[in-house]
């Protein structure tokens, strides 16, 4: 099982985090001949943030209760709403999935302005939690 980071101890805990569910399956797909989609898009997110700063945390996660519509990311930060975001292809979604995670991070309560999202994440949004009060 994948550990929780504790924002508050990492030396990044300004940064977003992007939750990865590494044991996601594509919505349908029922093989288990190959590397789960969630595999490969946390391997595609971690090279796409490879040298892109400290503003994005990624970490993967084993499950994100998403399991019929993924593959699933969460992006959450401090004092920022969290999205739940599915049926992602790790093939066709992965830099709109960065784009949103940058989106996030520049805004200081994490709302991105709904038509500056990525298409895919507007349509995919599954849920948004709002901040825990300070
Ligand atoms: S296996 Fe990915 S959300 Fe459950």
């Amino acid at each position: 099982m994948t550990e929780f980071i504790d924002a508050g101890a990492s030396p990044r805990s300004c940064a977003s985090k992007l939750f990865v569910c590494i044991t996601c399956r594509l919505i349908g797909e029922t093989t288990e001949d190959q590397e789960r989609p969630g595999a490969r898009l946390m391997t595609t997110l971690s090279q796409l943030l490879e040298g892109g700063g400290q503003e994005i945390e990624i970490v993967p996660i084993e499950c994100l209760s998403n399991c019929t519509r993924g593959c699933t990311v969460a992006v959450s930060g401090p004092g920022k709403w969290t999205y739940v975001i599915g049926a992602l292809d790790p093939e066709q979604h992965a830099d709109d999935v960065v784009r949103f995670a940058r989106l996030h991070h520049a805004h200081d309560e994490g709302l991105p302005v709904w038509r500056e999202r990525p298409v895919h994440i507007r349509k995919n949004t599954i849920a948004r939690v709002p901040p825990l009060a300070t």
